[in-house]
C-alpha cells in the first residue's frame, strides 16, 4: 500500500482537505446512497429497495449508469452519481490491528480522537489463540462501524496482510501472522470473520468488508536496491501451492472474505494484477470469491512505469480488467478505461462485471439501504470506541502474545515487594508510537514499558542510547543505575526506522551499539537482568542468550497501546506467559548466505540455499518456530492415535508405477479418511497458565516434502496440577497430504511421524 512518495503526499493533502471540510460542515454524517427521506423520488428505484435480492438491485443500478459513471466507480475515490442519489465513496480504509489512519477514507477528529490499538499482528499471532483473533476482529469492526456512523471511516478495510513471513529481513513481516501457512490461514479466517460477520447471522450481509492481501508471493519490499515495484518473484509451482497460496485460499473459501488485493510484484514474469490465471482462474473460478478484486495502490501505474509490462496505459487498464481486477486503488482506470474500450482492448461487459462486483459489495454493507442510523449497526457511535472493555482486550492480546525466551531459575517473575528499585534502561524503554508498529491508528492512550513497570515498583530510567539506531551509547549513567538497582529491565530492539513498509533489513543483529550497552550494564548489575526485545522480526541475540548475566529474555513484538502494562503483568507474575514464536529466529550468518530475493522455500544442495522456515530449514537457529517458555511446565501423554490407516482403494486403480509412493488426493480417495489424535496434557507447575498443544507431522521424504509441518494447534487453560485431554480431528487429505513438484496434492504413502512436544508417534498409511 501507499506506493510512491507522491501518492503519499497526495493522500496527505486529501486527508487534510477532507478533515477541514469535515470540521467546516461539522455534521458528522455518514455517507450513504438512497437517502429516501431527503429525496423521495429515489423510492422508485429498485436498487434502493432493501427488500429485493442484491444481485437484482445491482443489475438495476448498473443498467442506469452511463459508461462515464461506471468508470468513475472502478477506482478507490469513487465518483458520485448525483442524479441517482449516490455519493462518492472512499474505498480505502485500513484496520490491520485497529482502525488505522493509513487509508485516506479514515480520519480521527475531536469526535473520535483515537481507536483501540491492538498489538501488531505478529505478536497477536504468537498467542496462537483463534478465539482472540476473531474477538479482535469483532472489536475492530465495531469501532470501524462506529466511526463510519459519524462520517470518519469507510466500510471497506484492506486488512489483513496474509503473506507468508518468508525471510527474516522483510520489513512488513510484523504485519503478518508469521511463517507458517497453517497459522496464517487460521489467523486470516478468524480475523476476517470477526470483521465481516454480522450479529444477526445474515451471511450475505457484511458488518464491514475485509481484504486479504497482497496476492501473491509478495514479501520483498526494498532490499539492497531491489524494490517491490520491480521485483519478479520466481516461485515454483510446489512452493506456490504449499506455502504462498494456502492463506489466501482459506481466507476466500473458509473466511468468505469479500476482497482480495493483488500485489505490486511480478510472479514468474507477470505482474499479479495482470494475470488472468491468478485472478480470474484461481480466485474467482476455483475459490469462488464473492466480492471484488482490488489492485494495490497505484500498482497499475507501477505495471507501466516500473515493470514496463505494456507500452500504453490503456493496454495496462485492459489487462487488469480482463485479468479480473474490479477496483483500482489509484487513478489509472479512471483515466484510461475509456480509451481501452474505444481501442477495442476491453469490452464494456468487463467493465460491467467489475463495477457490479464493487456495487454488490457496497449493497452487502448496507450502503444502498438508506440512512444507516435505522440499520443494524446504526446505534454505534463514539461511545463504542476505546471502551474500557476494548482496551482491556488490547492489553489481554499483548499478554497472550508475549514470548518468554529465556528464564534462569530465580529470575522471573520478580516479586514487587522484594524490589526497592528497578533500573529500566534502553532506547525502547519509554516509547509510545514504536509499540504500535505499521498501519497505525491513533490509540486511545499509551502505557509505555516504563509507565507499566513504575505502577508496581520504584523505577530508575536511563535510555542508554538516543534511539534504537544506537550509534552512540551513554554508558556511565546506565551502569550507575544498573549497579544501584535490585533488578533491571532492558528494553531494546527496533522500530519503523529499522523495519517497515519499503524498509527491509540487511542485518538481523540488534542495531548499532545495542549489544555493547546490554553487555556493559548487565555486567554492572547485581540482580536479575531482564532483556526485552521489542521488534517485528527476529533478532540474532545469541550473545545475550549465552550471557549468564542476562537471566531472562522476553520478546514483546510491537505490543500495541497497552504494551507496557502487559509487560509489567508478566514481569511481576500477574500473568503466566504463554506466547510462542510464529517465526524462526535465524542467526546473522543466514542472511549473509541467502539473497532475500531467493523465493525458494526448499533447500538446494547445488546452490547451497538452506531453505526457509521450520518446514524446510534445518540449520542453526537462535530460537525455533513455536518456541516459548512459561512459569509452569506441562507434560504430554498420547491417549489415542492410529498406527495404521488403510486407504480403501485398489492399488491398480491409483498407482501408475509399481513403487507407488503417493496417490492423488482426489475426492474418492479422501472420503471419510479421518481419525482422532488425543493428547493428555498436564500442568505440573505451580502456576495456572495457558498452554499451546502443537501437532506436527513429518511426512515420508518424497516430493521434497517439508521435514515437519504444523497440522493443527489448540490452546488450553490449565490450573496447577490440572490435566485435560485435547483432541484433534485429522483429515488425511487435508492435513497429511503433500504437494508434488507440479503443484498437485498427494497423499504420501508410508510412515508419517506425528509430534507433540517431545512425543513422537508413527503412523503408517497404506493402500
Ligand atoms: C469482446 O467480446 C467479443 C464477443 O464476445 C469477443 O469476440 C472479443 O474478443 C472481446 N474483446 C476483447 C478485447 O476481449
Ligand atoms: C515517558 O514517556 C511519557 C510519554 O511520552 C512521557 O510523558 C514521560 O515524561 C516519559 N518519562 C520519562 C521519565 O522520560
Ligand atoms: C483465548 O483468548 C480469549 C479471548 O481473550 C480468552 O478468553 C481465552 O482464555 C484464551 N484462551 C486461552 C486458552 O488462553
Amino acid at each position: 500500500m501507499a506506493a510512491n512518495p507522491h501518492v503519499l503526499a497526495i493522500a496527505f493533502i486529501l486527508s487534510v482537505l477532507s478533515t477541514q471540510w469535515m470540521y467546516a460542515t461539522a455534521q458528522n454524517l455518514p455517507l450513504f446512497a438512497c437517502d429516501i427521506d431527503k429525496n423521495p423520488t429515489l423510492k422508485s428505484f429498485s436498487f434502493c429497495d432493501a427488500s429485493l435480492d442484491i444481485k437484482l438491485r445491482v443489475k438495476d443500478l448498473v443498467k442506469r449508469l452511463t459508461m462515464e459513471e461506471k468508470i468513475g466507480n472502478l477506482v478507490n475515490k469513487a465518483s458520485s452519481v448525483d442524479r441517482l442519489g449516490i455519493p462518492g465513496y472512499g474505498w480505502w480504509s485500513e484496520a490491520l490491528h485497529g482502525v488505522s489512519k493509513t487509508g485516506p477514507a479514515t480520519f480521527f477528529s475531536r469526535v473520535v480522537a483515537g481507536a483501540t490499538s491492538f498489538p501488531q499482528v505478529i505478536l497477536t499471532a504468537a498467542s496462537f489463540n483463534e478465539t482472540l483473533f476473531k474477538t479482535i476482529g469483532q472489536v475492530v469492526s465495531t469501532e470501524a462501524r462506529a466511526m463510519y456512523n459519524v462520517g470518519l471511516a469507510g466500510l471497506t478495510f484492506w486488512s489483513p496482510n496474509v503473506n507468508i513471513f518468508r525471510d527474516p529481513r522483510w520489513g512488513r513481516g510484523q504485519e503478518t501472522p508469521g511463517e507458517d501457512p497453517t497459522l496464517t490461514s487460521k489467523y486470516a479466517v478468524a480475523f476476517v470473520r470477526g470483521l465481516q460477520e454480522r450479529d444477526d447471522g445474515d451471511k450475505n450481509r457484511l458488518k464491514v468488508g475485509a481484504c486479504c492481501k497482497h496476492y501473491t508471493a509478495y514479501d520483498v519490499d526494498n532490499w539492497k536496491g531491489v524494490d517491490r515495484y520491480h521485483f519478479n518473484a520466481v516461485v515454483t509451482k510446489q512452493d506456490m501451492e504449499d506455502t504462498f497460496q494456502p492463506p489466501f485460499k482459506s481466507c476466500v473459501m473458509d473466511g468468505n472474505v469479500v476482497s482480495v488485493m493483488c500485489s505490486y510484484n511480478e510472479v514468474n514474469g507477470k505482474p499479479t494484477c495482470a494475470d488472468p490465471d491468478l485472478l480470474k482462474g484461481v480466485i474467482r473460478d476455483n475459490w469462488k470469491l464473492n466480492g471484488y478484486v482490488s489492485s494495490d495502490c497505484d500498482s497499475l501505474d507501477v505495471m507501466l512505469t516500473a515493470h514496463h509490462w505494456e507500452k500504453t496505459p490503456e493496454k495496462i487498464a485492459a489487462d487488469a480488467l480482463n485479468a479480473g481486477v474490479d477496483l483500482n486503488c489509484g487513478d489509472s482506470l479512471r483515466f484510461h478505461t475509456e480509451g481501452a474500450i474505444k481501442g477495442g482492448l476491453v469490452n464494456e461487459s468487463v467493465v460491467d462485471r467489475a463495477v457490479s462486483n464493487n456495487f454488490e459489495t457496497l449493497m452487502r454493507l448496507g450502503f444502498f439501504d438508506g440512512n444507516p442510523s435505522k440499520q443494524i449497526y446504526g446505534n454505534l457511535g463514539p461511545k463504542d470506541v476505546c471502551t474500557l472493555a476494548n482496551q482491556e482486550l488490547a492489553l489481554e492480546a499483548a499478554r497472550q502474545g508475549i514470548v518468554l525466551l529465556k528464564n534462569t531459575p530465580g529470575s522471573l517473575p520478580l516479586l514487587p515487594s522484594a524490589i526497592k528499585s528497578l533500573a529500566v534502561i534502553g532506547p525502547n524503554a519509554n516509547v509510545t508510537e514504536t509499540m504500535i508498529g505499521n498501519y497505525a491508528g491513533i490509540p486511545c492512550q499509551y502505557t509505555t514499558p516504563l509507565q507499566g513497570l513504575s505502577a508496581s515498583v520504584k523505577t530508575l530510567y536511563e535510555p542508554g542510547c538516543l534511539n534504537v539506531k544506537c550509534d552512540i551509547v551513554q554508558l556511565d549513567n546506565a551502569k550507575k543505575l544498573a549497579a544501584s538497582a535490585d533488578a533491571m529491565v532492558l528494553v531494546m530492539g527496533s522500530d519503523l526506522s529499522i523495519e517497515a513498509e519499503t524498509v527491509d533489513r540487511v542485518d538481523i543483529t540488534l542495531p548499532g551499539q545495542q549489544n555493547l550497552l546490554i553487555s556493559e550494564v548487565a555486567s554492572a548489575s547485581k540482580g536479575p537482568v531482564i532483556l526485552v526485545i521489542m521488534s517485528g522480526g527476529g533478532m540474532d541475540i545469541r550473545s545475550e542468550k549465552e550471557n549468564p548475566k542476562i537471566t531472562s529474555i522476553l520478546w514483546v513484538g510491537f505490543p500495541g497501546e497497552a504494551g507496557g502494562a502487559a509487560l509489567a503483568d508478566i514481569v511481576f507474575g500477574r500473568f503466566n506467559p504463554s506466547g510462542r514464536l510464529p517465526m524462526t529466529w535465524y542467526p546473522q550468518s543466514f542472511v549473509e548466505k541467502v539473497a532475500m530475493t531467493n523465493m525458494n522455500m526448499r533447500p538446494n544442495l547445488k546452490t547451497g540455499h538452506p531453505g526457509y522456515s521450520y518446514r524446510f530449514y534445518n540449520g542453526e537457529t537462535v530460537y525455533p518456530f513455536g518456541y516459548g517458555l512459561s512459569y509452569s511446565s506441562y507434560v504430554h501423554h498420547l491417549v489415542k492415535a492410529p498406527s495404521l490407516m488403510l486407504i480403501p482403494i485398489d492399488k491398480a486403480q491409483v498407482c501408475a508405477s509399481s513403487e507407488c509412493e503417493s496417490i492423488d488426493a482426489v475426492e474418492r480417495v479422501c472420503r471419510n479418511l479421518v481419525f482422532d489424535v488425543k493428547i493428555r496434557v498436564m500442568n505440573v507447575g505451580e502456576m495456572e497458565g495457558s498452554h499451546i498443544v502443537f501437532l506436527f507431522s513429518s511426512p515420508p521424504p518424497i516430493h521434497n516434502a517439508a521435514r515437519k509441518q504444523l497440522l493443527d494447534f489448540q490452546k488450553v487453560v490449565l490450573d496447577s496440577q490440572q490435566r485435560m485431554v485435547v483432541s484433534f480431528r485429522i483429515d488425511v487429505c487435508k492435513h497429511l497430504s503433500v504437494v508434488d513438484e507440479d503443484g498437485n496434492k498427494k497423499v504420501a504413502l508410508g510412515e508419517h511421524v506425528l509430534h507433540v512436544g517431545d512425543l513422537q508417534h508413527s503412523l503408517n498409511l497404506k493402500i
